[in-house]
């Protein structure tokens, strides 16, 4: 198992472009009273709004909650063409041909599968998605979970969809300056299977030193409380990081806690978005999604985000290796 360390040095990443960024405000600002929601392009014409800038009460209310909801980022078209993608990734996957489902040693391959993940396309399934002989109980389509963790790098149609001047403006925005993409998920949340993830900082799995990183979040699909929307404690952020997911010197993974205070999860409200919103979550967030108990799939892509001023540690559980270094926009 490789488990190189990324260096990465200002300026020296290959085919990074920083295009003029072009500033005019054609902005529309909704702030209810739980948390902010920012129409910015209300033309689903637009395959990304080309003309957006945060407004400084965006900003404002980001830092204040610890995220960020923008309607109508993606077009529905491209909402279609990224689901269309990832499903025909899918098709393509045979599931037969990766050891993980071998009969032996399943820990131990299923921790290298993941953790190897970092600078590959690969498929993850839903818990229960396996009988007691290692089969899959329905088909592979309705069986998955996810795919991860460099689609953005290796796969054209998300490398496309994740580096469009209208991403970078907007982390550049909320104060990335030299932005590098580290991590993307495909995530699919079928219907009756999609299972829970339970309340978590996304610092807790992808951490740096001083922590400087921004999560999007797109909803390809509308989410609801029924098909398992986010659910996010407002100002949570603020109260720290209460764990770290690292590699463990034995091999595998373990946690190291901080903090083992239990959330206060009385607080949590839903993120219930349409198709083609944006949710910018900040690292230290605390935010869930509930199992989908519903009959309609919830699927999402998301992108994690850093900056290369600051430390990236060897014990994150995520890793690359030399030979493919992380790229900007
Ligand atoms: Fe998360």
């Amino acid at each position: 198992m490789r488990r190189s360390l990324i260096i990465i040095k200002k300026g020296s990443r290959k085919g990074v472009a920083f295009p003029h960024i072009r500033r005019q405000s054609r902005q529309k600002s909704v702030l209810t009273n739980r948390f902010a929601v920012v129409l910015i392009n209300p033309s689903p014409e637009l395959k990304m709004l080309p003309r957006m800038t945060l407004g400084l009460q965006q900003i404002a209310a980001y830092k204040r909650d610890g995220f960020l909801v923008i309607e109508n980022f993606v077009s529905p078209t491209a909402c279609d063409d990224l689901r269309a993608r990832a499903e025909e990734l899918v098709r393509e996957f045979n599931p037969s041909l990766i050891s993980i489902f071998s009969t032996h040693e399943q820990t131990r391959t299923s921790d290298d599968y993941f953790l190897e993940s970092g600078d590959k396309i690969r498929f993850f399934f839903e818990e229960n998605a396996f009988n007691s002989n290692r089969m899959l109980r329905q088909s592979k389509e309705q069986s998955i979970n996810k795919i991860g963790h460099a689609l953005h790098d290796l796969d054209p149609v998300f490398d496309r969809f994740s580096r469009t001047k209208e991403i970078e403006q907007l982390v550049r925005e909320l104060g990335i300056e030299d932005p590098l993409l580290l991590q993307s998920m495909y995530i699919f949340k079928q219907p009756r299977i999609g299972g829970e993830v339970t309340c978590h900082q996304d610092a807790t799995f992808i951490y740096t030193e001083p922590l400087r990183m921004v999560g999007l979040w797109f909803a390809l699909e509308d989410a609801t409380i029924e098909n398992g929307c986010l659910w996010a404690i407002p100002g949570g952020h603020k109260l720290g990081l209460k764990s770290r997911f690292v590699r463990a010197d034995a091999g595998g993974t373990r946690f190291e806690t901080f903090d083992d205070s239990p959330w206060a999860e009385e607080n949590l409200q839903p993120l219930e978005v349409k198709k083609g919103s944006l949710i910018v979550l900040h690292p230290l967030l605390p935010h869930l999604s509930r199992e989908n108990k519903s009959s309609q799939s919830r699927h999402a892509y998301t992108l994690h985000i850093i900056d290369p001023s600051c430390e990236y540690p060897a014990s994150n559980w995520l890793q690359r290796s030399a030979e493919m270094p992380l790229r900007g926009f």
